[in-house]
């Protein structure tokens, strides 16, 4: 049945007309609001490429329902930072080349993001828990732990997007 949801992403209020109420939250990110930064990979929450903030906590949105976010606050990728004025953990992706293909990037550094907010001084063995959701498939993990690292020092002395 088609339904219209209202909810926040980066800080946006928006209001989108599906035609099936269990449209997933991926689609209307990407084919609706044109937030091409969250991605598609399994569609099964099996990969976590398409984690996004919902109320502050990281959750896959590639079976979640949009009237799941009705009234609920949503950041993706886009919202953690602008090519100007990166997120600390964006900028330490780039410096650290955290990635080779990317395509898992935007789920890691939204999961990351979680963690930091709630751990400003994450341990490795933390750091790893935080992203045993997020496959990465080309094998980058050691500069991902690097990158996480140096960004929770940076944002620990204040930096901020
Ligand atoms: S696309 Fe959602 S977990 Fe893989
Ligand atoms: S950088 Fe390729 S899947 Fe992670």
């Amino acid at each position: 049945m088609a339904t219209t949801v209202a909810f926040t992403v980066n800080g946006r209020s928006v209001n989108v007309a599906v035609a099936y109420e269990d449209t997933p939250l991926l689609a209307v990110l990407r084919n609706e609001l044109r937030l091409m930064g969250t991605r598609f990979g399994c569609g099964l929450e099996q990969c976590g490429c398409c984690t996004v903030l919902i109320d502050g906590k990281p959750e896959k949105s590639c079976m979640r329902p949009l009237s799941a976010v009705a009234g609920r606050n949503v950041v993706t990728v886009e919202g953690l930072g602008t090519p100007d004025r990166p997120h600390p953990l964006q900028q330490a992706f780039l410096e650290e080349q955290a990635g080779q293909c990317g395509y898992c990037l935007s789920g890691i550094l939204i999961s990351a993001k979680a963690l930091l907010d709630r751990n400003p001084s994450p341990t490795r063995a933390e750091i790893a828990r935080a992203l045993d959701d997020n496959l990465c498939r080309c094998g980058t993990h050691n500069r991902i732990m690097r990158a996480i690292e140096k960004a929770a020092m940076r944002m620990r002395a204040g930096v901020r997007a």
